[in-house]
């Protein structure tokens, strides 16, 4: 039985189709890359999963349960814990502060999500940024905290929204780093959406391509980046020269 099981989903806004019908699943062992052009509902099939969109239509069933009818904080109880593409740092909370609400989803002690607080802060190599105020944090450390946030629930599956973005590139080498230690020393499923493209490359055991809410391509991505419809709508002729250009320097 996969982890996630997204049946038929579809999400509109009035008259607009941001998802149409997608489906795929999620193995508890799998790293999965969401991959697509802007508006193409990736962030709205996260809020779909998460419990944050009521869906117009289909399933999603998490861990054997459906989850569909349930609210995030109820998702997020359950294990499915996930990061915002646009991240706000709520003013007078500290970096300690912000992960217990992420532990609260795993534990009701405080001693104990405390203590989860901090050991994830630990994990993720931020533990001297504990006291400091989310606010007096640079953005990308403030990331880092939200991604601790989501850690500190204990989750099953972790969705992460365009974690890299705004990264340079050995920036973006950490960040693979930390997320593979995630998933192979935690056990967490990753599922992904990412423009920086080698970041999703390099991690995913299988990407899922969507084009105006439709998935239009599932596969390896050695297989997805040379399909021409996955070509046509979003990677371009740019992406597989150059790719063509580094297997042949390799
Ligand atoms: N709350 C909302 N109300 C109305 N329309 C929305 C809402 N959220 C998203 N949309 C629309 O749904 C479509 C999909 O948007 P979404 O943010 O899911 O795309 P995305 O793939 O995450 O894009 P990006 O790569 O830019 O993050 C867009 O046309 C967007 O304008
Ligand atoms: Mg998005």
């Amino acid at each position: 039985m996969a982890l996630l099981n997204v049946d038929k989903v579809s999400k509109h806004f009035g008259g607009l189709v941001a998802n149409h019908e997608v489906s795929f699943e999620v193995d508890q062992n799998e790293v999965v890359g969401l991959i697509g052009p802007n508006g193409a509902g990736k962030t709205t099939l996260f809020n779909c999963i998460a419990g944050y969109h009521a869906l117009t239509s289909g399933t999603v069933r998490f861990n054997g349960a459906d989850i569909s009818q349930l609210k995030d904080y109820q998702v997020a109880r359950l294990g499915l814990a996930r990061t915002f593409q646009i991240f706000e740092a709520s003013g007078d909370l500290s970096v300690v502060d912000n992960v217990m609400v992420g532990s609260f989803m795993h534990t009701g002690s405080r001693g104990e999500a405390r203590r989860l607080a901090r050991d994830t802060l630990e994990f993720l190599g931020i533990a001297e940024t504990a006291r400091s105020m989310m606010t007096e944090l640079p953005v990308a450390a403030q990331k880092r905290v939200a991604l601790a946030t989501a850690l500190a629930s204990q989750p099953k599956l972790l969705l992460l929204d365009e974690v890299g973005a705004g990264l340079n590139p050995s920036e973006i080498e950490g960040l693979i780093n930390l997320l593979q230690r995630i998933h192979r020393e935690k056990g967490i499923a990753l599922l992904l959406t990412e423009h920086v493209l080698e970041m999703v490359m390099a991690m995913s055991h299988r990407v899922i391509v969507l084009e105006s809410g439709q998935k239009i391509a599932e596969g390896e991505p050695a297989e997805v980046v040379k399909d021409p419809e996955v070509v046509r709508a979003y990677l371009g002729d740019h992406y597989v020269k150059r790719q063509a250009k580094e297997d042949g320097d390799a």
